[in-house]
């Protein structure tokens, strides 16, 4: 059965008690309102790993003043039921005095795969993930912690924070899961109403014309432009479409070398959905 925490001590004390008997464990940070493609990064875990934590924590500094952090969806009760039955040992649930103490002031700051895109239009965003995440590797002392490709720039941002603050932790990518119309899993997909989840596919389908197209009969730039389109055209407010370099996600330059990532974000009616694909 699923043992819940709600503090960084007993979190600690349980990880030692693992780590003393030789066992390798797994990290899997989540904010709530679990679904599919939570549990395919607890399914990845339980390949590499002897004990798995879940972190569940709808953290207050990655949502700006005007998103959605109070309606935020909150389940723990089914999240414990799900992440149990998918074989995590350890939910830690601290609340948001646990995780930033009165006076707390200290924040992580980002360059590389956190400029452009998602810092375009969420310039504090990074910040408060990769500062949260920052500390609950620093709690829990993972061998490996597992994030999703759907959040892609927040992967790239995390491979990046664990090297350059020599955090001695293993970071895994999994890939997108997603609804059998291509539509990627996401705990805002609840907010869409069921006209804009019927236009909601158009985005992956957008990315992945545009990523045949690629190297065939278009150039880049071109496949990115008839994305676009075909995005406004369904309905949605672009933020934007980008191809970009798939681990430094610096800007493609037509010269280029190596592997390229397609990523979007629009709104549609008052959900902000964002997907990629690689090319
Ligand atoms: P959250 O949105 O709850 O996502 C938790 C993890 O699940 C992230 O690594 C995310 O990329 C992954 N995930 C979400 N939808 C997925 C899908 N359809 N397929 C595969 N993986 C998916 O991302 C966060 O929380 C937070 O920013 C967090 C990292 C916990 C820091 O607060």
């Amino acid at each position: 059965a699923i043992r819940t925490v709600h503090t960084v001590a007993a979190l600690r004390a349980q990880v030692n008690r693992w780590r003393a008997a030789g066992e390798r464990i797994a990290l899997v940070p989540t904010m709530g309102a679990l679904h599919a493609g939570h549990v395919a990064l607890m399914d990845a875990a339980r390949e590499t790993a002897d004990r798995i934590i879940v972190s569940i924590f709808v953290n207050p500094t990655q949502f700006a003043p005007t998103e959605d952090l109070s309606r935020y969806p909150r389940t723990l009760e089914a999240d414990l039921q799900k992440a149990g039955s998918a074989g995590v040992e350890l939910a830690f649930v601290p609340d948001v005095d646990e995780m930033y103490p009165d006076g707390f002031c200290t924040t992580v700051s980002l360059r590389g795969p956190a400029l452009g895109l998602e810092t375009a239009f969420r310039p504090t965003h990074f910040a408060g993930v990769a500062t949260v995440v920052a500390k609950l590797l620093i709690q829990a002392m993972p061998d490996v912690a597992l994030f999703g490709e759907k959040d892609y720039q927040q992967l790239q941002v995390i491979i990046r924070l664990a090297r350059d603050l020599d955090l001695p932790v293993e970071v895994v990518g999994v890939p997108t899961v997603r609804e059998a119309d291509g539509l990627a899993l996401s705990s805002r997909n609840v907010y869409l109403s069921a006209a804009e989840r019927a236009a909601a596919p158009a985005l992956y389908r957008a990315l992945m014309a545009a990523a045949f197209r690629i190297g065939r009969e278009a150039t880049t730039a071109d496949a990115v432009e008839e994305a676009r389109a075909a995005i406004i055209g369904a309905g949605f407010e672009l933020d934007y479409v980008e191809a970009r370099h798939a681990e430094t996600l610096a800007p493609i330059a037509s010269s280029m070398e190596g592997p390229i990532r397609l990523l979007v974000a629009a709104r549609i009616g008052s959900t902000r959905l964002i997907d990629n694909i690689p090319v």
